[in-house]
């Protein structure tokens, strides 16, 4: 039998809920009004949000159910397929299984329209008629397009200005599905002409894109906002990812010691990663958890466990997590849907309870893994995932000095036929590693919100 057919799961195999790790992680804390100081509700998210999308945010519940039509857009490309990567494993010479994920199949060609079909659902069931989103590298800005196609909903999407310019053909799809895409810091608001004010050639970043959809949403009632990331909705939404790979180590009569995903803003490697976690904090086997992120966005690694505010001009709540600072600005490395200042709160409450680890890698070592995982597995991987694919590669020669073998499981979040001009880079020898300004992290780290002292009840 053929690893693809061990491996295949049916249709009636897609979950019917989402795994929730809020229910059983210790030390995640709330959201606050950075007014107030006092926790978040459900009415303070329902401007920008429905209100079932505001309840799943705050909710601890383990398990959400996932609309019949939300699992019915899924089936179009889930189950998502689990692979063996042997002639990888052959050209490492080691003796470690290696696995993979791969979020590369679905319309959009990564896993972020696991969350979008979801959010786009809700809002479309709330009478909303219009999105405002950002994106780094265009993968959650097409997707959000894709679900407003489905779901007949305006998509307005604020696209960083480095990756608009490096991927023209991102912004192309986004509009192909019938989109508005914009390049950020735009002068079509508020917060985007005060960023251009200071700095005229700035390159944008996550948080500033983040401030302008926010902006958009705060001031139109037909309009709400939809979050690609970091949020806990999404990661819940995401948890599809883990639960079908459980399913598919069961089939393989295996289970992997490692489960290994890049970190932007948490979204995949929480999707792929927490279901395994919360079966480890029910008293199942134990694993590591590897979160792969890049050297010039350290947020993992670098960062300090603060509250701090999503997005730059301090729009959203206050969220505790690992940040850079939300002024920081990353330098313009290829990888734009890994340039965030911040981390989703649940993988940073992950790893403060030592559930998971973070390893920074270059961006030169990370595309030479995407490469060797092109000519060995045949896919070509977004800049993003070659993260994780660097670290997998990391892990199974270790487990070959080591003569270890190990069961090793990455997620491959996307395909890079989108971003093969940052492969020209890497193939000519024209990308470089590019250091942050330890100078300007200083700075942003001095910029980070105080919290009010919550009012006596
Ligand atoms: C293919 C892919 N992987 C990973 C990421 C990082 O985001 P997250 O950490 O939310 O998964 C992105 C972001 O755009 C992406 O496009």
């Amino acid at each position: 039998m053929t690893d693809r057919i061990k491996y295949l799961l049916d249709e009636k195999d897609i979950p019917t809920t989402w795994y929730n790790l809020a229910a059983d992680l210790p030390g995640l804390q709330p959201l606050l009004h950075p007014g107030t100081g006092a926790p978040i509700t459900v009415d303070d998210l329902t401007p920008i949000m429905p209100a079932t999308v505001a309840e799943q945010e705050l909710s601890r519940e383990r398990e959400i159910e996932i609309p019949e039509p939300v699992r019915q857009i899924y089936a179009q490309w889930r189950p998502a397929p689990l692979f063996r990567a042997r002639r990888l494993e052959r050209a490492l010479d080691t003796p470690a299984r290696i696995y993979y994920k791969y979020e590369g199949g679905s319309p959009a060609g990564s896993h972020k329209p696991n969350t979008a079909i979801a959010q786009a659902f809700y809002n479309r069931e709330a009478g909303i008629r219009k999105l405002a989103t950002e994106t780094g590298a265009g993968q959650w800005g097409s997707s959000l397009s894709l679900a407003g196609a489905l779901f007949n909903l305006q998509v307005q999407v604020y696209m960083v200005k480095v990756s608009f310019h490096q991927k023209p053909y991102r912004r192309l799809l986004m509009e192909t599905y019938g989109a508005r895409c914009v390049a950020s810091p735009s002068t079509e608001t508020e917060a985007g002409r005060k960023i251009l004010a200071d700095d005229p050639d700035c390159p944008g970043s996550l948080g500033i894109a983040t401030s302008e959809a926010l902006e958009v949403a705060m001031n139109d009632p037909e309009t709400n906002y939809a979050g690609g990331s970091v949020l806990n909705h999404v990661l819940l939404h995401q948890s599809v990812i883990g639960q079908e790979a459980l399913a598919q180590f069961k089939l393989a009569d295996d289970y992997p010691d490692v489960v290994i995903g890049c970190a932007g803003g948490g979204s995949n490697l929480g999707g792929l990663t927490f279901p395994f976690i919360g079966e480890r904090l029910r008293g199942g086997p134990s694993v590591r958890v590897v979160a792969a992120e890049p050297a010039a966005c350290p947020t993992l690694t670098r960062g300090k466990l603060a509250y701090d505010f999503g997005d730059t001009a301090g729009l959203t709540p206050l969220l505790q997590m690992h940040t850079l600072g939300h002024t920081f600005v990353p330098p313009s490395f290829h990888a734009g849907g890994l340039r965030y200042h911040g981390m989703a709160p649940l993988v940073s409450a992950a790893l403060e309870a030592d559930l998971l680890e973070a390893v920074a890698v270059e961006q030169t070592k990370c595309f030479a893994a995407g490469i060797q995982f092109a000519r060995t597995e045949g896919i070509v991987p977004a800049p993003e995932s070659t993260h994780a694919i660097s670290v997998a590669i990391a892990e199974a020669l270790r487990c070959k000095e080591e003569g270890r073998s190990e069961a090793i499981l990455f997620g491959l979040s996307g395909h890079g036929h989108f971003d093969l001009s940052a492969y020209e880079a890497h193939l000519t020898g024209a990308l470089r590693d590019e250091a942050y300004s330890q100078a300007g992290l200083d700075a942003a780290l001095a910029a980070l919100p105080t919290v009010p002292a919550p009012a006596d009840a």
